[in-house]
């Protein structure tokens, strides 16, 4: 199987599975315990948050471990709606944000916060003069701002940096759900002054179900979950030490990675390369030049991806439709439509998700299964379909 669905998820590194293992083991030890077996499981944890901090150029203290990245966003949303309260409170997002970004600010508009969701252009970037917009509405009677870093379907790069400059200058908080770029390209809290940053292990070679919240120095935050008072009082809940472990020690391979310039991007082009090459009827979705280097978002004219996802898995490709929470669902996704997709074309879209442990080798034969995979279903759908495919295997 050639896996190539690293926005839904990505493998564990060998590494990351080796030090997490004694920590299964014989050291179970209930971290916030007096003995020396739990003093040696807090300073593991104290490491990794060293590790993780220094991923994304935070302070240790400014990291909050969680058990992932909904987590992570819902206690920094529910937090900035409870600090700026609902009766005059607004929150301005985009269009095109993940579900535990959308589904929180949904119940917010429920209960009486003004919502803005900016919109984007054709390559799903962030259109700023909304974002702006909203902002500025928000100036009197406060509110807060949620943009994510990368979105996760197309792998398109916001435009970050601006959003939470306009956020800034009105005054508002701003928080950004930065789970799809965190170890996949250069994130770094000193440059985009961004006050809470949600970020998930399981997307950059880490365990699932854990991931931390970076809150910046001096900002003012209550937890989710009270309880025993862990994390300094940000979240309760025994720690899960093992996968802390592992967070870090994959943020520590990433930033390895981003240092000497390793990423999947000349994968991702060669099998792009090869598709347009064999294949008619064929468009790279999303901005090109904001793009993940691992992701690829592609249209087949007259193909459906639930028909393609079909053959695709018996060549022995794992790809998605859409985005993972939407796999098996018929209907385009709210990124697709705010993309101006039709549904004809939202339809017939894949989704591609390189990362540093795919190979040449398997972008090339990725490339043909695809090619193969879209004559196939053309062929069995009709010539009245789509165009006629070149590529013959
Ligand atoms: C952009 C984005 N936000 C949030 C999440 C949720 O993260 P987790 O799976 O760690 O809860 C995901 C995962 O698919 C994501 O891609």
């Amino acid at each position: 199987m050639i896996y190539l669905d690293a926005n839904a998820t990505t493998p564990l590194l060998p590494e990351v599975l080796d030090v997490m293992l004694p920590w299964l083991r014989e050291g179970f030890h209930n971290p916030n315990a007096s003995y020396r077996g739990a003093k040696a499981a807090r300073l593991a944890i104290e490491e990794a948050r060293g590790q993780v901090a220094a991923l994304i150029g935070a302070e240790p203290d400014e990291i909050v471990f969680t058990g992932g990245g909904t987590e992570s966003t819902n206690a920094a949303l529910k937090w900035l709606a409870r600090l700026v309260g609902r009766k005059s409170g607004k929150v301005i997002t985009s269009a095109i944000e993940h579900s535990a970004v959308l589904k929180p600010v949904d119940t917010f508009e429920e209960v009486g916060y003004a919502v803005t969701r900016a919109g984007v252009d054709a390559g799903g970037r962030l259109k700023l003069d909304e974002f702006e917009a909203g902002c500025e509405a928000a100036k009197e009677g406060g509110g807060f701002a949620s943009l994510m870093w990368v979105n996760n379907e197309t792998g398109v790069i916001q435009p970050i940096e601006e959003a939470c400059a306009i956020a800034k200058e009105n005054g508002l908080a701003f928080h950004t759900d930065a789970i799809q770029a965190v170890g996949k390209i250069a994130v770094d809290v000193r440059e985009v002054p961004v006050d809470f940053l949600s970020l998930s292990a399981h997307k950059f070679h880490g365990p699932k179900g854990v991931g931390a919240l970076y809150i910046r120095s001096g900002c003012r935050f209550e937890p989710l979950l009270r309880g025993g008072g862990q994390e300094k009082d940000r979240r309760s809940g025994t720690e899960n030490t093992a996968g802390i472990v592992g967070l870090g020690k994959a943020a520590e391979l990433a930033a390895t990675r981003l240092a000497a310039g390793e990423n999947p991007r000349a994968l991702r082009g060669a099998f792009e390369a090869k598709i347009v090459e064999t294949v008619q009827g064929v468009t790279v979705n999303g901005d090109l030049l904001h793009r993940l280097p691992g992701t690829s978002h592609l249209s087949f004219t007259g193909c459906e991806a639930a028909g393609l996802l079909i053959l695709l898995d018996d060549l022995g490709i794992a790809c998605s439709a859409g985005s993972a929470c939407m796999t098996g669902k018929q209907k385009p996704s709210h990124v697709q439509k705010a993309m101006g997709f039709t549904d004809a074309k939202a339809k017939s879209s894949l989704r591609f998700g390189f990362s540093c442990l795919n190979t040449m080798d398997e972008a090339l034969a990725a490339a043909t299964a695809v090619a193969k995979a879209v004559e196939k279903l053309r062929r069995v759908q009709g010539g009245s379909t789509g165009p006629v495919v070149v590529y013959s295997p």
